[in-house]
């Protein structure tokens, strides 16, 4: 059994997918210099956070999206899926967790990102007055997402696991 150990979790470490969060974030980055020229319309709605699926082919998506003041996504991960973002304009908060520690504060700037391995739970929020806009990639293309609660004795629980097919953070 011994034998077993270190394969099983080799093969929980990689993704099925060419892309790792390297090249996702080079990708996140790239295109976020695209949204800054104006290539992409960008629409803010207050009441919900706005998505738009810029590209998507077997192997990656990547995903806009526009943030009001207060909108967040919820503790949640990302499936199988490897992420990568990059903050257009304005900033974001990412709260991720970080196993024996709990929950981590990181601001995320414009020009800014975070990468998401697998396993990586967080949740992303616009605390600022101006509003904010980022760009989304995911290797394979996400198709589910749990969420997760801290509860009372400060340990993880998932909640809900959801397939989408829309975007998120
Ligand atoms: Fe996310």
């Amino acid at each position: 059994m011994l034998l077993h150990a270190p394969r099983a979790a080799r093969v929980r470490s990689a993704a099925p997918t060419p892309l790792g969060l390297a090249d996702l974030s080079t990708l996140t980055s790239s295109i976020a210099a695209q949204v800054r020229t104006g290539a992409h319309d960008v629409v803010l709605d207050p009441d919900r956070r706005w998505y738009r699926r810029l590209y998507a082919d077997p192997f990656v998506d990547v995903w806009l999206i526009s943030w009001a003041t207060e909108q967040a996504t919820e503790l949640h991960d990302h499936a199988g899926s490897l992420g990568a973002l990059t903050v257009v304009s304005g900033e974001l908060q990412e709260q991720r967790w970080v196993a024996e520690q709990g929950l981590r504060t990181r601001r995320l700037r414009a020009g800014k990102g975070a990468t998401f391995a697998l396993g990586h739970v967080h949740d992303v929020v616009n605390t600022e007055p101006a509003h904010a806009v980022s760009v989304h990639a995911y290797s394979p293309p996400l198709t589910a997402m749990s969420y997760y609660a801290v509860d009372p004795t400060g340990d993880l629980r998932r909640t809900r696991t959801v397939l989408t097919t829309g975007g998120e953070a």
